[in-house]
């Protein structure tokens, strides 16, 4: 261990091939392949009493010795990099900034205090859904339509208002009149709760954002609805929160026309050119690494495991920025750039994410990523039992009618625009593909991003006026 850390120091400060660096240290240097097995070894699931484990050990001596290059496969031949020169050249102003921002009070306050702060009156609504999970809704009240926005992977409600009142969704709608609505999926921070089950219990955790789509929406849009007496809404998704909205209008096409236009911030559908380490480490191309997500199981996905602290050395190494950038899991998943990024509000947006979400959401998204299509939960074996079929089913994309608006970029890791034209394409209603006019601008630009407001609400307003 101590030989890698020395090995990948040495090479990030004397290599100048920038992007590079740590696939050069990877592919080079044959101590990696021990840390690594070391690193896996240490994972509790191989000390537990899991048969499975012992499994991969006996018979799998070939498997494990493979180790390294079964995670360089899964991550698509190449480790992307997240600390390069780029960032190097501006070390230090990032501590810096990163430091002048630790003093900021809305670092620990909740989303409603800091919606209030801001001076806007917040409500908290509650919701049941008809699997009896407990959800949480906030509201910026306001006279005007009702828009709803919903959250990513690992995401909450926050996230659109952990950017301030200047770069946060919520605070821009709310002065353009709307009357925002932020809902929050299963299983994060706000709704944790369910009629029957403890999130103690495995079962608790057992979904993906299937039912986020299938389940979760509908009944925050019908409570919407509801409360407002109005018959549609406008919604905005980001990144996972587009794929539940493609689930529903998908499978419970009747909720097409509550929607009158769908605005989705870095679209995920097909996600066959995704990039994200994390996503692609939960592909079960190879044995052990579907072994690895079958051991993990049903359950939380627990961002401070060794496997995430494997990751972030991988791709951010040992120096003081690893901890600056890279100590917060979501980074790992969505990658960054430092144009767009305000390392000033980085404490803040650290203070309020990851939120939660379940192991399965994530599995589910890596077989997207191996099948490239489109399609409900592989249960294996139990395909056929489940859906009558071998294979899942696709979700039936040409049923989503509302009208379709997908904002992408070149240099998103989850969404590549070449995937985003094949769900432009699949749609039965899409109207517009809407590329951001900035080309490093990274996954979570699109809601944290310096310029979001001239490279993503401008464009938005207009649409929604138009609706
Ligand atoms: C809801 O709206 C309908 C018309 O759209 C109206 O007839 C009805 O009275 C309203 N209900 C309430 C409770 O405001
Ligand atoms: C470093 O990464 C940034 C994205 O964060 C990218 O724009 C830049 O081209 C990279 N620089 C090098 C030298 O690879
Ligand atoms: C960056 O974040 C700081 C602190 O939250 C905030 O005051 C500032 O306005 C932000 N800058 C931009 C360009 O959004």
């Amino acid at each position: 261990m101590r030989n890698f850390t020395l090995i990948v120091i040495v090479i990030i400060s004397t290599n100048q091939v920038g992007g590079q660096l740590i696939r050069y240290t990877l592919s080079s240097t044959s101590t990696t392949v021990s840390a690594l097995i070391d690193m896996f070894y240490q994972l509790p699931i191989f000390s537990g009493p899991f048969r499975v484990a012992e499994d991969i050990i006996s018979s799998g001596r070939g498997a494990i010795t493979s180790l390294s290059g079964t995670v360089i496969h899964a991550l698509g031949g190449h480790l992307p990099t997240l600390i390069n020169k780029t960032i190097l050249k501006h070390f230090d102003d990032i501590v810096a900034d990163y430091h002048a921002g630790l003093g900021n009070e809305d670092i620990t306050l909740s989303i409603e205090k800091i919606i209030e702060k801001y001076n806007h009156k917040v409500e908290k609504h509650f919701v049941t859904t008809e699997d009896q999970y407990c959800l949480t809704l906030f509201r910026i009240p306001n006279k005007g339509p009702a828009v709803f926005l919903m959250h990513g992977l690992l995401g909450s409600s926050d996230d659109f208002v952990v950017a301030g009142p200047e770069g946060g969704l919520a605070f821009l709608l709310t002065r353009e009149g709307y009357d925002v609505w932020m809902g929050n999926a299963r299983g994060n921070k706000h709704s944790k709760q369910h009629l029957i089950l403890n999130p103690s219990d495995a079962i608790f955790w057992d979904f993906s954002w299937h039912e986020i789509g299938y389940y979760d929406l509908p009944a925050m849009i019908d409570y919407v609805l509801a409360s407002k007496n109005t018959s549609s809404l406008k919604y905005i998704g980001y990144s996972q929160g587009t794929t539940t909205f493609f689930v529903m209008t998908s499978e419970r096409p009747e909720y097409n026309e509550k929607i009158s236009a769908m605005i989705a911030l870095s679209p995920v559908a097909f996600m066959t050119k995704v990039r994200s380490p994390i996503v692609r480490l939960f592909t079960p191309g190879t044995p052990l690494i579907y072994y690895i997500t079958k051991i993990f199981g049903i359950r939380e996905f627990l961002p401070d495991n060794n496997l995430i602290r494997s990751l972030k050395f991988l791709l951010c190494g040992t120096l003081p920025l690893a901890e600056i950038l890279c100590s917060n899991v979501i980074f790992l998943f969505t990658g960054f750039g430092y144009e767009q990024l305000n390392v000033t509000n980085l404490p803040v947006l650290y203070g309020h994410m990851p939120a939660g979400a379940s192991v399965k959401q994530i599995v589910h998204f890596g077989q997207g990523t191996m099948s490239g299509d489109f399609k409900m939960f592989d249960y294996g074996y139990f395909n056929l039992k489940l859906y009558g079929n071998k294979e899942p089913p696709h979700y039936r994309l040409y049923k989503v009618v509302t009208p379709v608006y997908l904002f992408y970029s070149d240099e998103d890791w989850l969404a590549h625009p070449d995937d985003v034209e094949k769900l432009y394409s699949s749609l039965g209603n899409a109207k517009e593909m809407y590329k951001v006019p900035f080309e490093p601008f990274t996954h979570v630009d699109f809601i944290w991003g310096k310029d979001v407001k001239t490279l993503i609400y401008e464009k938005l307003k207009t649409i929604l006026l138009s609706h």
